[in-house]
């Protein structure tokens, strides 16, 4: 069954406990309207007893039948937590994708740049060869004129000038790629570690870094991603993993809004994602900013729907902003908001209290 058939069988499910339950009311209400008439004649006794049997019939079976419902419903809700579970696990597997592919292109220039620096050092020790045979023909009484040639000839044979610029370029780019691996790696760590189901105070500022840096195949193309954290924001009691995954969620819908208007924009000019943190006595208010298309009218009260999607089957599932939400309010005692201008951008405002 498909995630959506799912979620329609649970509406159904649900919709028709509620009815049974008010046909049982209903019955009920029968009854006791009829038994408590002034004075009961013998007639309306009896049809009160035969009454009260199909009652108790009728309630017997709806019983039954609103138990195996409960089952029914309460399999479907594994299935849907399943799914979830699933679809988190597919943004694992993407994220894994795109951070194999981060990593995969530093370690390719520092492959080539140490084949480089392997080829260089083979020049260089011609050149020391050369030096130190100088040096003993010099003080074995040599002409000093052949040997200043040996040695300059030397030099212009390996391009030694070309080397000394480009020698220090090659180490330096290898440390900053090294530096990218460490940094990837680290915020992998940080990201898939698994955290407690207690709540603990967690530094917001550190968990948006971790996770811009996690998603980053997913936003570089279209966007450049901006920070204005608040230096003195306080520790929040949280359920660090799953604000992760709120952050990733919203995260990346503002990059494929970006995407979207790129796709229509001849230009082709990269957008922006400024996420900032604010707090005052009792509250942080993480705020994330795109400059995509923004969410048109008819669709804004949608959004946070289970299933509700505007992407094509594999770019989205619907359930983003569902969990979202979800772990912003009912996890946390926190609001999300949204304030959107089609054509302009949209900004996600999670509102989450400090204790
Ligand atoms: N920043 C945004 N800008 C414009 N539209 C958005 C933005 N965020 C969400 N939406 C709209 O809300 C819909 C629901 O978002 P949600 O994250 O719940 O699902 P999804 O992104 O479609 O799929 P999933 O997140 O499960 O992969 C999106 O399909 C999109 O139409
Ligand atoms: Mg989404």
């Amino acid at each position: 069954m498909s995630a959506q058939e799912d979620f329609m069988a649970e509406t159904e499910l649900r919709a028709r406990l509620k009815a049974q339950e008010k046909t049982i009311e209903a019955l009920m209400d029968t009854v006791e309207r009829q038994s408590s008439g002034e004075v009961p004649s013998l007639e309306l006794l009896s049809q009160n007893l035969n009454l009260e049997r199909v009652v108790q019939r009728k309630t017997e079976t709806l019983r039954q039948q609103g138990e195996e419902l409960q089952q029914a419903l309460h399999d479907l809700q594994l299935t849907q937590t399943q799914l979830l579970q699933a679809n988190k696990l597919e943004s694992v597997g993407q994220l894994a994708a795109g951070i194999a592919h981060e990593i995969n292109t530093p370690v390719q220039f520092i492959g080539t740049n140490i084949e480089f620096l392997k080829e260089s050092f083979q020049n260089v020790k011609r050149l020391v060869d050369v030096v130190e045979e100088q040096i003993r023909a010099l003080s074995e009484g040599a002409d000093i004129q052949r040997s200043l040639k040996a040695l300059t000839d030397m030099l212009a044979e390996i391009d030694w000038d070309y080397l000394s610029e480009e020698l220090p370029t090659a180490i330096g780019q290898s440390q900053d790629g090294i530096h990218r691996i460490t940094k990837i790696v680290q915020a992998m760590k940080e990201f898939s570690h698994p955290s407690s189901k207690e709540k603990v105070k967690n530094d917001l500022n550190k968990l948006i870094d971790t996770t811009v840096i996690v998603a980053t195949n997913e936003w570089k193309y279209v966007a450049d991603v901006r920070t204005e954290f608040d230096p003195e924001l306080p520790l929040v009691c949280c359920l660090a993993d799953e604000l992760g995954q709120v952050v990733l969620n919203i995260l990346v819908n503002a990059a494929h809004a970006i995407e979207s208007k790129l796709s229509s924009d001849p230009q082709k000019k990269k957008g922006t994602i400024t996420i900032s943190t604010r707090h005052d006595q009792q509250h942080v208010v993480i705020r994330i900013a795109d400059t995509g298309s923004g969410i048109p009218k008819e669709i804004q009260g949608r959004v946070f729907d289970p299933f509700f999607t505007t992407k094509v089957v594999g770019k989205g599932t619907g359930q983003g902003l569902a969990i979202a939400h979800d772990v912003v309010t009912q996890k946390h005692g926190g609001t999300l908001n949204l304030e959107t201008e089609p054509g302009k951008g949209t900004v996600f405002i999670i509102r989450l209290p400090i204790e």
